[in-house]
């Protein structure tokens, strides 16, 4: 059963994706989290596995970059393998000043400067919000594991370099900080009945330009957000 975009089979991916950016990652994630991995797509090189977690089965499949991308993945998954939920891993910039470099950010709403919504008509303008059952699994989980957290609005935007405007005009708002995927995930979920979150680690900081990580920090702290969201997905199943 393709779709232009996904060549497996109905039944191929489990209840839950787990999304990463990079087509690596999710062959990363997928080797050293997951039990039993089977490839199930690799159209374009966006590789999908589907392993199992703590004996559930579990999905991973990369989204690309940018909403358009992302976009296409995440349709294409809610429609047609009949996936529930899609949880994006991914890095973000920090706007906000309690966030630091590895940082977690659990994107309870997504601001946009796209115009993915306009597709749907509507007679004013959509609020993206992140599945609140999953989002308060993540901060509970977070708050098991004693991970630095936030959550709230993050800023999804189409531009990633800007020569107008580095976004930070969003802070006045209370926005945390800045990727480009989660508004277009999340207005796929809203319109196919399905449920969607994004977890970021900070990876850079508008605020503290000078913070560095390691290579090292970053794997770790990457490591910290994928049991985050396997855990998510292990509890997600009974939904
Ligand atoms: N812009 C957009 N996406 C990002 C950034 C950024 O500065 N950092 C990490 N993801």
């Amino acid at each position: 059963m393709a779709t232009p975009h996904i060549a497996a089979e109905k039944g191929d991916f489990g209840k839950t994706v787990l999304m990463p950016g990079d087509p690596l990652r999710a062959k990363y994630i997928s080797e050293n989290f997951l039990t039993n991995p089977v490839l199930v797509n690799n159209v374009r090189g966006v590789q999908g596995y589907t392993g199992t977690y703590k004996g559930v089965k579990v999905s991973v499949m990369a989204s690309g970059m940018g909403q358009p991308s992302i976009g296409i993945y995440s349709y294409e998954l809610f429609n047609f393998f009949d996936v529930e939920n899609i949880i994006r891993v991914g890095s973000c910039g920090a706007f906000d000043s309690e966030l630091h470099a590895r940082d977690i950010i659990l994107a309870q709403g997504a601001c946009t400067n796209g115009n993915y919504a306009s597709q749907y008509n509507l007679p004013g303008t959509f609020a993206p919000i992140a599945d609140f059952n999953l989002l308060c699994m993540a901060s509970d989980e977070c708050k098991n594991e004693g991970v630095r957290y936030k959550v709230g609005n993050i800023f999804s935007s189409d531009i990633f370099y800007n020569d107008g405007s580095n976004g930070m005009e969003w802070t006045k708002m209370g926005v945390l900080g800045i990727e480009m995927e989660s508004a277009a995930l999340y207005c796929n979920a809203a319109r196919a009945g399905k449920r969607a979150l994004c977890i970021c680690t900070v990876s850079d900081s508008f605020v503290y330009p000078e913070e560095n990580t390691t290579a090292e920090e970053r794997q770790n702290s990457f490591t910290q957000m994928m049991k985050i969201a396997l855990e998510v997905a292990v509890k997600a199943e009974k939904l």
